[in-house]
């Protein structure tokens, strides 16, 4: 397709929070049409989308109550989520916006790669998204930063050992109060992120999903996965802006220990920490692989919540013109700026 060719896509919002407002601001900015909104009941619903997401204008496009709206009919190409992180609890959202013969971009963290994350889940969207001709994929900071930083970084090798892969998040961005980090045991004790039953947090079920999607799409057939989560603790006080100061020892959030076996015999091994930082660090991911040639790759992060919502509105094009069925990012190809969609090239 020419740049001049493209055809802005008819949009449909589902879960108008903190990313759903930034996709819709991002369409509206580059005049992509939002056909319809859609959220849980609450005070959103019957505000117009342009006041909900802080334009102070209207859009004409009043959010729905998600459970009494009528799918039928809507004209639109594409359907974004971006309500929970589990398959599970999004299948209602995926089964309207399917049904209603939309594709589906969702945001939740199990969505990148269903198969794994959760199989029952995915066989249902799976079958769904075929039965009408619509496909499913999962997006967000992972994209990038990730899935293709770890498919890149193995493209130049002809022999491969194993890959290590590693990243710092930062709590105190992901998360606005300190309940919010407390889940992931920001601020408490060693003691107190087991009592409170921590180790046995969600995370690792979409973490793992990372190394095992990256040998997948390498063509590796997966075995084993092992996981665990422990508490990352620094042997110096740090001060957070949620918390105040917290002192040497105290848990400054969780790493997700994650290593995969495949039947090739290459494995994986993932140190992904989302916790508070030390003055100076900046949230990355790194890439290695222990092979002929050695390489490796870190992405670093910046200006992170629009980072996140950016990579999900960028696969937009990709996800319509994809074919149906659930379709991983790493079927994609790499992801491409949407910063010149739209415009007519110079030729001068
Ligand atoms: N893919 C990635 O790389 C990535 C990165 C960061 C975050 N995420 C995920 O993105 C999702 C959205 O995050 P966020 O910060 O935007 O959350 P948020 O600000 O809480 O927004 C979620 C929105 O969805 C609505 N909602 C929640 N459950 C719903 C349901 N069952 N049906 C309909 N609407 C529902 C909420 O309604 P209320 O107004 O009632 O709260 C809210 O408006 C989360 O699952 C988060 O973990 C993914």
């Amino acid at each position: 397709m020419t740049q001049s060719a493209f055809t802005p896509p008819r949009l449909v919002l589902y879960g108008i929070g903190q990313y759903g407002s930034h996709v819709a601001r991002m369409a509206v900015e580059k005049g992509w049409p939002i056909v319809a909104a859609y959220n849980r009941a609450g005070p959103k619903v019957g505000q117009d989308l342009g006041r909900a997401i802080g334009l102070g204008r209207d859009l004409g496009v009043v959010i729905q109550d998600c459970d009494s709206a009528d799918y039928a009919g809507l004209q639109a190409d594409i359907g974004i989520v971006a309500t929970t992180s589990l398959l599970r609890l999004n299948l209602p959202a995926y089964t309207r916006l399917m049904s209603a013969g939309l594709d589906v971009l969702c945001h939740g963290a199990q969505s990148y790669y269903p198969h794994t994350a959760d199989a029952p889940a995915a066989a249902e969207i799976e079958a769904l998204a075929r039965a009408h001709g619509v496909s499913f994929t999962g997006g967000g900071i992972w994209d990038m930063s990730r899935i293709w930083a770890g498919l890149l970084v193995a493209g130049p090798c002809t022999h491969i050992r194993s890959l290590f892969h590693s990243s710092i998040t930062d709590a105190q961005i992901q998360a606005a109060t300190p309940q919010q980090a407390m889940q992931v045991g920001c601020g408490m004790t060693m003691q107190e992120f087991f009592d409170k039953g921590l180790d046995k947090s969600p995370l690792p079920g979409s973490y793992k999903t990372i190394p095992q999607h990256v040998l997948a799409a390498l063509g590796l057939r997966l075995k084993e996965t092992r996981v665990r989560i422990e508490p990352v603790t620094f042997d110096v006080a740090v001060e957070t802006r949620l918390m105040g100061v917290l002192p040497a020892g105290r848990c400054l959030g969780s790493r997700i220990i994650v290593d995969v076996d495949t039947e090739e015999g290459v494995g994986a091994h993932a140190e992904m920490d989302v916790r508070f930082f030390r003055p100076g660090e900046i949230e990355h991911m790194f890439w290695s692989v222990d092979g002929m040639p050695r390489t490796s790759v870190r992405t670093e992060r910046l200006d992170t919540d629009y980072a996140t919502a950016a990579c999900l509105f960028n696969r937009i094009p990709d996800v319509i013109a994809a074919p149906p069925g659930i379709v991983p990012v790493s079927q994609l190809g790499p992801l491409k700026p949407s910063a010149f969609l739209g415009q007519r090239q110079s030729h001068g």
